[in-house]
């Protein structure tokens, strides 16, 4: 099995990281426009490998599709990052054009591929692959939700002063600061509702500290952040590779689900060897179904700015 990630910079070369370390791919491809620098990423994640106990091999190219020719999944990192202060949103411009060349050359070689976009803001970038490739809508899938519900887990655990493994939430919605709908009337540790453990003031602020996860990230950092990403996608890709039939949220096409059209959100949706194999009308509650209904509408707006 082979996945190509298209970006090596840190979000592209920590999903080669984690799925390499993961141990269910024979091969990664990992490519960058920038001269030897996937080369680079390449040859220092292989060096890894005796100590890390992994047979995945690495294999960096500068800007050669060929390599990756037949790859049962691809994944798209490329763009530009945010910068502290930035929104996802207004990277659009850049990433549109870049975003549109890569999955057209990624799929000149592997035309049956699974596509896993990443760039932001990935939501649009998630619609306009579906809009400019003509790849069905079960082997578009964009990562965000899965991210998202890792920092609401995380932001959860926090509060609840728990182990992480306890506990179990949701964020669906779009992959943005005020698009997130963390599901907190779903959530609970060890089976009970953290409504019922926490105050109301206290889940209000894990809500908050969970929207703006990657913008916190972004003012620490000074770029993007990289390592939860990566966990996300390698997370996501060995799903589909191991046929797991597990469910994550993700950004996928919508045709009357929700009751939302023709926009790609983050909804639960099964992954499998078909890419999404199906997407979960979980019961929401009218005050989750108002607030998804509402991040729909600022995925559609930042959709128009796609001019297609
Ligand atoms: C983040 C980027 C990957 O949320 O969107 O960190």
């Amino acid at each position: 099995m082979k996945i190509t990630v298209v970006g090596a910079g840190a979000v592209g070369a920590s999903c080669a990281e984690y799925i390499a370390i993961k141990n269910f791919v024979s091969e990664v491809i990992l490519l960058d426009i920038k001269e030897g620098f996937a080369e680079g990423k390449a040859m220092d994640l292989m060096q890894t490998a005796s100590l890390n106990n992994f047979d995945t091999n690495i294999i960096g190219s500068t800007n050669d599709y060929s390599k990756t020719a037949n790859s049962d999944i691809c994944v798209i990192t490329s763009g530009i990052p945010r910068k502290p202060g930035m929104s996802r949103e207004e990277l659009i411009g850049i990433n549109a054009g870049i975003v549109k060349t890569v999955s057209s050359n990624l799929l000149q070689h592997s035309p049956d591929t699974i596509l896993i976009v990443v760039s932001n803001p990935m939501d649009s970038m998630t619609y306009l692959v579906h809009k400019t490739t003509t790849l069905p809508k079960n082997r578009i899938i964009g990562m965000g939700g899965a991210l998202d519900s890792a920092r609401f887990k995380y932001r959860l655990a926090e509060a609840l002063d728990a182990p992480v493994k306890e506990v179990d939430g949701m964020v669906i919605g779009g992959h943005s600061d005020k698009g997130m709908v963390p599901l907190i009337s779903k959530a609970t540790r060890n089976g009970e509702k953290v409504s019922d453990l926490l105050s109301a003031e206290r889940l209000d602020q894990v809500k908050q500290d969970t929207k703006v996860g990657g913008a916190t990230l972004t003012g620490l950092l000074g770029t993007s952040a990289w390592y939860a990403p990566g966990a996300a996608v390698s997370s996501l890709t060995q799903a589909i590779i191991c046929d797991e039939k597990k469910t994550f949220p993700c950004s996928s096409y919508l045709n009357g689900e929700f009751g939302i059209n023709d926009i790609c959100i983050g909804v639960p949706v099964v992954l499998g060897k078909n890419g999404i194999e199906e997407i979960v009308e979980i019961n929401l509650d009218q005050s989750d179904m108002d607030h998804l209904k509402e991040s729909a509408e600022g995925v559609r707006k930042t959709n128009k700015l796609l001019n297609i």
